[in-house]
């Protein structure tokens, strides 16, 4: 009887200590400003992480999170979410604030292990006129004109994965995440698309990927540790491939290349070795997931909608007809194909693919009348905007035609707006529209299954890589 007494009080002093620690955390955590801002705190410790991270991997994603409390406490509201106070914020008000970041009102706000893991001189690392710098670096060969150059490899290695789809099952993750980063490893270094090289590069690439968004432990066994130990496997590869550049032995017009040559010129705009490396590395992981992902909901939503699929067929038919028989697409086919530019802005609409671009204010100041305090997170919930009925009626619809007359600023950001708006959408646009092209001028296809569920990361897909049967259309 006494030891059980003792074994009660024992337990109640350790609930006493625990919400003790939890009210001293949130103490902590929500700083006495974020009183005059409404929403909810949650649970202690855990805030609301359960409910946004079940949204999140929800068919709906985190729309109905954001709309249930938008309801509630208006356009601004607070929470606490994966172990980090947050402002969410929509509307045409707060996006021009958070993404023009006039006057270095904000700075990108990149959780600790995706700073660990892009390095220090990440493009996503850099504020001012650091980051100005940077981009004009990066815009030359991300340009239309820059990207010429690769046109005829990204159309053979579209033709050559297409060969491969007749009457088979196809997991379309799995082979638009191929394309995409024999692509861009192309585009950046000349790697070979397939060989030892690639084979070691696509390994280091997948665990550098699952590592950016792990949890921010670097002991061994966690996704974290090994993410780091394959950046240092990548970064040696790249060492060798700079080393060759530099003894001659290997020249590419490529985009290292054109780094390179910054990089020993007299001029402002040379880059140090780490800097080059850490946005390779940047562009890698910025461009691969969300292009494989935009590939992968346009065949869903295409089968989902025949209108759309035939009014697409029709464009890329007329283009085909044009053509002397036998010979393939060609760069200005590629660039004038209106219909389909509507189909990947509305892809990229009802996928949203990246569903909140998140901020670090750098100072004081205010959203629809409140005020944000420097150093918050505030986060633009870009689902809302593109999902609000005032601008697209009946918006869970796919409707490329949306798209046929200019939209207000702010209304469509499916590749971000201002300073650091996507510097990789003419690749993205180049590889979306050949891999279009192929797809529909040579086959139809029909889910194997059907699962609405998405993957829990922070790039939106398929959690089940979307299956689908392939048939040649004639
Ligand atoms: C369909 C494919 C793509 C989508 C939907 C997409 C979307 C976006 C969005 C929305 C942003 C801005 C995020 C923010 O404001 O917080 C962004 C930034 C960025 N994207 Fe993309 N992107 C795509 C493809 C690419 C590609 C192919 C590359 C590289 C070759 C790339 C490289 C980057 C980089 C480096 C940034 C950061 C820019 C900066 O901070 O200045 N993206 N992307």
């Amino acid at each position: 009887m006494e030891l059980s007494m003792v074994g009660v009080v024992i337990v109640a002093g350790l609930v006493l200590a625990v919400a003790a620690m939890a009210a001293f955390l949130r103490a902590k955590a929500f700083p006495k400003e974020m009183d005059g801002i409404p929403g909810s705190l949650g649970w202690p410790i855990i805030g609301e992480s359960f409910s946004f991270i079940s949204e999140f991997s929800s068919p709906a994603g985190i729309f109905s999170f954001m709309n249930e409390r938008q309801k509630r406490y208006g356009k601004v509201f607070k929470s606490y979410v994966l172990g980090r106070y947050m402002v969410f914020t929509t509307g045409r008000e707060a996006s021009k604030i958070l993404l023009t970041g006039k006057d270095g009102m904000v700075s990108l706000n990149l959780f600790y292990t995706g700073q660990k893991v892009l390095g220090p001189n990440s493009l996503l690392q850099q504020n001012g006129e650091d980051h100005k710098r940077l981009r004009r670096l990066i815009a030359e060969p991300l340009s239309i004109d820059g990207l010429k150059k690769y046109f005829q490899f990204i159309n053979n290695l579209a033709i050559e994965m297409f060969d491969d789809w007749a009457g088979r099952k196809v997991l379309v993750l799995e082979e638009a995440s191929t394309f995409t980063l024999k692509v861009i490893g192309n585009m950046i270094m000349s790697l070979e698309p397939t060989g030892e090289e690639q084979e070691k590069f696509r390994d280091y690439f997948k665990i550098i990927s699952s590592s950016f968004a792990s949890l921010p432990f670097n002991i061994p066994g966690t996704a974290f540790y090994r993410g780091m130990k394959a950046r240092d496997k990548m970064f040696e590869m790249l060492d060798a491939i700079i080393a060759r550049r530099r003894i001659g032995s290997d020249l590419q017009q490529d985009f290292l290349g054109s780094l390179i040559k910054k990089h020993g010129s007299d001029d402002d705009e040379k880059l140090t070795d780490a800097q080059m490396k850490d946005n390779i590395l940047t562009l890698l992981i910025a461009g691969h997931d969300t292009t494989t992902a935009a590939l992968t909901w346009l065949v869903k939503f295409l089968g989902e909608n025949p209108a759309a699929l035939d009014s697409l067929r029709e464009e890329h038919m007329e283009i085909q007809s044009k053509r002397e028989s036998g010979s393939s697409l060609t760069w200005s086919e590629v660039n004038n194909m209106p219909y389909t530019a509507k189909v990947v802005s509305e892809t990229l609409r009802r996928a949203t693919i990246l569903p909140w671009y998140s901020r670090k204010a750098a100072q004081d100041f205010e959203i629809n009348g409140h005020s944000i305090k420097k150093g918050w997170s505030v986060n633009l919930d870009v689902v809302s905007i593109h999902h609000d009925p005032q601008v697209f009626v009946d918006p869970h619809k796919f409707d490329p035609s949306r798209f046929d007359d200019p939209l207000r600023s702010y209304s469509f950001l499916g590749f971000g707006s201002g300073p650091r708006m996507c510097p990789g959408i003419n690749l993205a646009k180049l590889e979306i529209s050949i891999f279009i092209h192929h797809l529909v001028c040579r086959y139809k296809w029909k889910p194997i299954e059907k699962d609405d569920s998405v993957q829990p990361t922070l790039v939106r897909m398929p959690k089940n890589k979307y299956p689908i049967l392939v048939e040649p259309l004639h």
